[in-house]
């Protein structure tokens, strides 16, 4: 059994959670922003390539009590660096600590770096390493006084699907896109629609999770250039996750945006993913807005004020959602904004709000929920 942790943003937990037991992930407990469980090394592959939610997934590689300078060194020490690294790696050091006797971040990178080096020079009889391998991303994070030693496996941010050739401003994150999704009453069988969809984030993930496509097939992690991939056998999860592709599924996904640029880039990273057929893409009003279905689910990030429009713009805006929320009855309705007084502007009290982090903007999530659906093919008579 190895010991993993994968992170996430804040108010996403639960999802995560949800994920990592839906992967067979074993022990799976949540802290702020962090989702810790225990798996096998071929795990290192399939979170990497499936979790939608988690930004990085890190390996454990010790956790011990480092109240001092030397206790660091000699945790970080019993680590068989050589055994894990080869001689060429790439390794970089970053610390982090909390509520915690060592707090100088400068020190403890030194410190731990001292310790990885003596190991390697004495494994490796060297004592300079050029570092021209693979990249090792280190990771040390003292809280409560207790060390975590950790490799990021992923490399770049899990964020980063691949698809994202053409942005817009303040997209939302995908992976924050995927949670919202995920946190609606939304399934495959049901309509989905973004009128103010961007770059068309929230559309595509929905279609990644309709036809299970694993969000990290079209990328690299950094897992798969260290000795350990032999242990971990990405080629054939790689292989698996293709296989669990629903390529049949028919899915009926609106995305709209009054600006032909936002639409035009949506287009393009639709395109480069091969969903044109699941997502129906067009320019509009929001204003204009009429559905031609029933028990729809509306999941959409409307301009905050902050960043684009003007604060009476916002307004108009939500308000404008809240008309079609009347004119639209059987449709459950979920809004991501930072606006404090959304759920006055929109005219109607949230079933649910939820709290969340994008980027370093708080936001909520308010959430309406319609009628369930009564038919299978969602069309009005
Ligand atoms: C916060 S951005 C959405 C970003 C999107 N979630 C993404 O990930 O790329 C808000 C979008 O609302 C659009 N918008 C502004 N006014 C609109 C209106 N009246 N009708 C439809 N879309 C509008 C903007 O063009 C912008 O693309």
């Amino acid at each position: 059994m190895i010991r993993l942790e994968a992170i996430t943003n804040f108010g996403m937990e639960a999802v995560l959670k949800r994920e990592a037991i839906q992967l067979g992930m074993q022990n799976v407990t949540v802290q702020d922003g962090l989702v810790t469980m225990s798996g096998e090394y071929p795990d290192i592959a399939r979170l990497n390539l499936w979790l939608r939610t988690a930004e990085r997934v890190h390996l454990i590689l010790s956790t011990f009590e480092a109240k001092s300078f030397e206790e660091l060194f000699q945790g970080v020490s019993k680590i068989p660096w050589d055994e894990i690294m080869p001689a060429t790696a790439n390794f970089i050091t970053e610390a982090k600590s909390q509520k915690s006797k060592l707090f100088s971040l400068s020190d403890i990178q030194r410190i731990s770096e001292k310790a990885i080096v003596n190991k390697m020079s004495k494994a490796y009889g060297q004592t300079w390493f050029e570092k021209n391998g693979a990249r090792f991303r280190i990771g040390i994070r003292i809280k409560n006084d207790i060390a975590t030693i950790y490799l990021d496996t992923s490399g770049a941010g899990l964020h980063d699907r691949g698809y994202r050739q053409r942005s817009v401003k303040a997209p939302l994150t995908e992976t924050i896109a995927s949670g919202l999704v995920q946190l609606s009453y939304w399934n495959s069988d049901r309509v989905l629609a973004d009128p103010f969809c961007g770059s068309g984030t929230i559309a595509i993930e929905a279609a990644m999770i309709g036809r299970n496509i694993a969000p990290g097939l079209n990328r690299k992690f950094d897992f798969e250039y260290w000795p350990m991939e032999k242990e971990i056998g990405t080629k054939e999860i790689r292989q698996e996750a293709y296989g669990l592709i629903l390529w049949d599924k028919e899915l009926e996904i609106i995305a709209s945006d009054i600006d032909p640029k936002a639409i035009e880039s949506a287009r393009h990273n639709i395109e480069h993913l091969g969903l044109e057929d699941d997502i129906r893409l067009f320019v509009k009003d929001v204003a204009q807005i009429d559905y031609a279905d029933e028990y729809g689910v509306l999941i959409t990030n409307p301009p905050y004020g902050i960043r684009i429009e003007e604060e009476s713009q916002v307004k108009l805006l939500n308000q404008q959602l809240g008309k079609l929320a009347r004119d639209l009855p059987t449709w459950s309705y979920y809004i991501i904004t930072s606006q404090e007084n959304f759920e006055k502007e929109f005219g109607k009290k949230a079933n649910r709000k939820r709290k969340l982090y994008n980027g370093r903007i708080k936001v909520d999530y308010y959430q309406y929920y319609g009628p369930k659906p009564r038919y299978t093919n969602n069309k009005k008579k």
